[in-house]
């Protein structure tokens, strides 16, 4: 598949070719595992050595930017790192001392880690802000500010922001808007299409599709930034290794019409939860009660598998999920099996205190593949057995 021709979302993760083929004409690619690669001549080569470069990664890359409508995908490629927080790490890199980044407050707990941990350390200002709060994010954002962070749907709130507003708060600076898109991937939302300057997503979870795989991946349509990236990718080395490339592009091959039935199935649930009396309020964007339901329609092909929700006083939660048989009590989402979470205690552990501390009746899914019936079922039975 060429630059010239626009083809459909799963066209284009089915056939985004490799720059070099192979002459056995494989109809799958294959998992280069070469470190090593022969020069013709000194310096001259095709692929010099595997954290610079490696065709099976590089097929994902490349794959990653078309899905994420770069236009010039063969060449300005993602950058596939050994996790989402190592693609957190590649885009931390561009941040001096002396500047600033503004962050959502309502991020993935490792994100929030990382900035008040990691960055501060090196001189960097980190402020954290609640988006809705457009005065205050505007006053934070100076000549100084780097960078603006934010997911959408956030997590673990399930927040909707409307990207192309804050795009437009953004770029009357010289910030880059930085989106987390981990859980939407590109077949849901593609971020630099509504003015994102780099998006990232954790390819553990949607991507890879089948939670065997760690993984992460940038992409950016700004030829500066990817310049810097490029760089830095080879240079800091954590590069996502040959065999994860070969699954997350193999996960990207189905990441369509999977992530159809996660919506489909989260849709049911989040309306069955939305209907029951052991339950306080369901967020999930698919809901016309949902009062960013609007915004979601705008910017999302689909409203996308993950769903959290309170449980009413008289829930007890420890009965609760150990009574579920279906969904298992574990961090990550994105797998073809349904998961639960409580995110106060399991991911988002280094927001207590903080003004973004999460509410202990908080509990998130991420719906799996299974029948949406036996999903239902498995949740009702566990409320009634968790009431007090
Ligand atoms: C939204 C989000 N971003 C980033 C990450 C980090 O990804 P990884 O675990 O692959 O390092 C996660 C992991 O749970 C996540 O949920």
């Amino acid at each position: 598949m060429g630059t010239s021709k626009k083809y459909g979302m799963n066209t284009k993760a089915i056939h985004t070719k490799k720059r070099v083929e192979l002459p056995t004409g494989d109809v799958m690619p294959p998992i280069h595992l070469s470190t090593t690669f022969e020069n013709t001549q000194p310096g001259e080569y095709e692929y010099f050595y595997g954290r610079s470069g490696n065709p099976t990664r590089e097929l994902f890359e490349r794959t990653m930017a078309s899905l994420e409508g770069v236009e010039d995908f063969e060449s300005m490629h993602s950058f596939g790192m050994a996790s989402g927080m190592a693609a957190v790490t590649l885009i931390g890199e561009l941040v001096e001392p002396g500047e600033n980044v503004v962050i959502t407050r309502d991020v993935y707990g490792g994100t929030t880690r990382f900035f008040s941990q990691v960055m501060t350390k090196r001189g960097i200002e980190v402020n954290f802000c609640d988006l809705y709060d457009e005065e205050k994010l505007t006053s934070l954002i100076n000549e100084k500010t780097k960078l603006v962070w934010f997911e959408s749907p956030s997590n673990p709130r399930i927040n909707i922001f409307d990207i192309s507003k804050y795009a437009e708060i953004v770029h009357k600076s010289n910030a880059y808007l930085v989106a987390d898109g981990t859980f939407t991937s590109p077949f849901i939302t593609r971020h630099l299409e509504h003015g994102v300057d780099i998006v990232f997503h954790s390819t553990t979870k949607y991507i890879g599709g089948h939670s065997d795989t760690l993984g992460g991946v940038v992409t950016t349509n700004n030829e500066k930034v990817w310049e810097i990236l490029f760089e830095y990718q080879k240079t800091s080395g954590a590069i996502m290794s040959p065999f994860d490339a070969y699954l997350c592009q193999r996960g990207l091959y189905t990441l369509g019409p999977r992530l159809a039935m996660h919506s489909a199935n989260a849709h049911k649930l989040a309306e069955y939860l939305e209907n029951s009396e052991h339950i306080k309020e369901v967020f999930y964007p698919g809901l016309q009660s949902n009062p960013h339901y609007l915004i979601a329609e705008k910017q999302m092909d689909m409203f996308g598998g993950m769903l959290s929700f309170n449980v009413e006083d008289n829930i007890n939660l420890k009965l609760f999920w150990e009574n579920l048989e279906l969904f298992k009590l574990a961090v990550s989402l994105g797998g073809v099996e349904s998961l639960i979470e409580l995110p106060r205690l399991m991911t988002h552990d280094s927001a207590e205190g903080t003004e973004a501390s999460i509410d202990d009746d908080l509990v998130r899914i991420s719906v799996g593949l299974e029948n949406t019936e036996d999903l239902i079922s498995d949740l009702e039975s566990a409320l009634n057995a968790a009431k007090k």
